[in-house]
């Protein structure tokens, strides 16, 4: 949903940055600005800065900078709505209400809260203090909880009998109450029924800490009843999309870099009972990449630890692959396995803090590595195994989406198969990193070569390349045709090659018909011919040339994109703007 300009402008004028930013950053007045020390960085001289007049605060340590819905948003971790929420609040503003339908949205969402919160808040209470619930109590001492757990979660138990429907029906709808999931019609009884009766429940929070679903547990061994149930799936609560206990890890991630992902309830409540409070599950279904994505939202690294028998080894598997693909060069993701028989709660449990950080920290296995080495045991040493395992490899690190992480998870696993096969490989002979630097010398050289500017010069390199291994670039034209040039005179010669090349008749230079003296120029000054005239070409070495020039010319077409976007953005302060802004500055920091 997009908030009007109006709205948001509004904000803005009612507050200014300064007073935004000194809730957190003690400021100093210097000059127009202000000055105080980061909040994104330790530091002992103040780098960061203000402007009230121009709207935006800047870090000279990070070169984090943007408006006061950013701020908000990176120092409370939260969404753009949420910061618009927060700061309108703020500013004394009603919260902006969308149409109609939203409106009613809106009024149901709150009395789904408003009914799950009294749900928990009494059954809890019960838990507590009831007299007959001494079972349950029993239950959570055998299991070695104490009050602390019970209270920091809010578990609670539902009776046996519980009348709870009653009291909820002198507020709420029958209709309503049945769509929270809390309660079914019994079509034998002809009457409401609580879901979750002579159950412990545990209560699941959206990222705000508000219950929106439960997860219930029996406490006797009864065969013919599930050990846990969860609510179903509301207009409210969709599985995949949350996580039990984000809402208190989350908080820790201005201290910790990593969370535990594990598979039950009892393991983020017993590894947090231990002091390992930042760990999450996902709820008993399979990971989502909506759950990581959010998971990397606050944490670079997730560490994968499923109980250590045969169903967590076959769900990490599957969470592993699908993941991978998402995989993003300043995150990690990487799985621990327990012994057999240990869930994450009974290990932590029997051996400490300590001990499972240690054991964490020599085991954790990264996604490419546990891939590799799950895909390497189920492999023979004979031709038609390992064939099938290099094209099964192949074709998972071919559903990376970035390009870095996927060639060197695929040079990873390449290298790992040259290892099990050294003699396929003895010749081979890697392009070193020293032939980059010397890009870089040539480059300054040319520099100082007047009126030619540096993106230009990447250019005339690219296209030095290319019209000197026409024919190689014909058979991979893929790797050409999406380059993006700057220069109008280097752009139209380079895409009208292209067009000839995927002609599919023999080209050579001559009948590209390119102006004389272009040619001469780019002949003269490619800082890239020198690489060329020195060195045996090879066709992986071109490539590799290939691979640098075009990686520059992005990342060039990147900082264009920002800077455009910078400025649409404090013209529009609209969220898809923003997210645009935010996901080019995610690459940027990749590249
Ligand atoms: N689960 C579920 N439905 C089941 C069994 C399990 O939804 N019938 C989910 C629950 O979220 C549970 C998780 O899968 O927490 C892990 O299940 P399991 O390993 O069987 O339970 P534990 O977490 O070990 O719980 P406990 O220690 O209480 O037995
Ligand atoms: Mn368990």
């Amino acid at each position: 949903m997009k908030y009007p300009k109006e709205y948001l402008d509004e904000i803005k004028t009612r507050l200014k940055v300064s007073s935004v930013v000194s809730k957190v950053v003690a400021l100093k007045k210097r000059g127009k600005e202000f000055v105080g020390l980061s909040p994104f960085k330790n530091e002992k001289t103040p780098s960061f800065t203000v402007n009230d007049e121009k709207e935006f605060y800047h870090c000279f340590a990070t070169s984090e900078h943007g408006n006061i819905f950013d701020f908000v948003m990176k120092t409370q971790n939260l969404r753009f709505g949420e910061a618009v929420k927060y700061l309108a609040n703020i500013a004394g503003m009603q919260p902006y209400l969308f149409t109609k339908q939203d409106e009613e949205r809106e009024k149901s969402w709150k009395e789904y809260l408003s009914i799950y919160s009294k749900y928990v808040d009494y059954y809890h209470d019960q838990l507590l203090k009831n007299e007959k619930l001494s079972n349950a109590r029993d239950y959570l001492k055998n299991r070695s909880l104490s009050k602390n757990e019970v209270k920091k979660f809010k578990i609670g138990f539902v009776e046996k009998n519980p009348s709870f429907f009653d009291e909820l029906k002198k507020k709420f709808g029958e209709k309503t109450l049945l769509e929270s999931g809390l309660f079914y019609f019994d079509e034998k009884k002809k009457k409401c029924v609580e879901r979750f009766k002579g159950r412990l429940i545990f209560p699941i929070n959206n990222i705000s800490g508000q219950p929106i679903a439960l997860g219930g547990r029996i406490i006797e061994n009864l065969d013919y009843l599930a050990k846990y149930i969860n609510s179903p799936e509301t207009n409210f609560f969709k599985k995949g999309s949350n996580l039990y206990n984000l809402d208190l890890a989350r908080k820790l991630s201005n201290k910790l870099d990593h969370i535990f992902l594990v598979e039950g309830y009892m393991d983020v409540v017993g590894l947090s009972k231990n002091g390992v409070e930042n760990v999450v599950a996902n709820l008993g279904t399979s990971l989502t990449d909506k759950q990581i994505l959010t998971l990397n939202q606050f944490f670079d690294d997730i560490i994968i630890c499923f109980d250590g028998d045969e169903s967590g080894y076959k769900a990490a598997l599957r969470a592993a692959e699908n993941s991978i693909k998402d995989l993003k060069p300043e995150k990690q993701i990487s799985f621990l396995f327990l012994p057999d028989k240990e869930d994450p709660d009974s290990f932590v449990n029997k051996n400490g803090k300590n001990y499972f950080l240690d054991f964490t920290k020599q085991n954790k296995l990264p996604i490419h590595q546990f891939i590799f080495s799950h895909y390497k045991k189920q492999t023979e040493n004979n031709p038609s195994s390992m064939a099938i395992f290099e094209k099964k490899l192949r074709s998972i690190a071919n559903t990376i989406k970035d390009n870095f992480i996927k060639k060197y998870v695929l040079e990873f696993f390449l290298d790992k198969i040259a290892e099990l096969t050294p003699h396929f490989n003895q010749n081979k002979n890697k392009f070193s990193v020293k032939k980059t630097r010397s890009l870089e010398s040539t480059k300054k050289l040319y520099n100082e070569s007047k009126g030619i500017t540096a993106v230009e010069l990447k250019e005339f390199s690219l296209l030095y390349l290319f019209l000197n291994n026409l024919s190689l670039f014909q058979s991979n034209i893929h790797l050409v045709e999406n380059i993006k040039l700057f220069s109008d005179i280097n752009k139209q010669i380079f895409s009208s090659a292209i067009n000839k090349l995927k002609s599919n008749e023999t080209i050579d230079i001559e009948k590209l018909n390119i102006d004389k003296q272009l040619l001469d120029k780019i002949n003269k000054f490619a800082p890239i011919k020198h690489i060329l005239k020195n060195k045996p070409k090879n066709d992986s070495q071109v490539m590799e040339l290939l691979d640098d020039i075009s990686k520059d010319l992005f990342n060039h077409d990147l900082e264009l994109r920002i800077r455009e976007l910078e400025s649409r953005f404090s013209e529009d302060l609209s969220e898809t703007t923003f997210n645009q802004l935010k996901e080019l500055k995610n690459e940027r920091k990749i590249n």
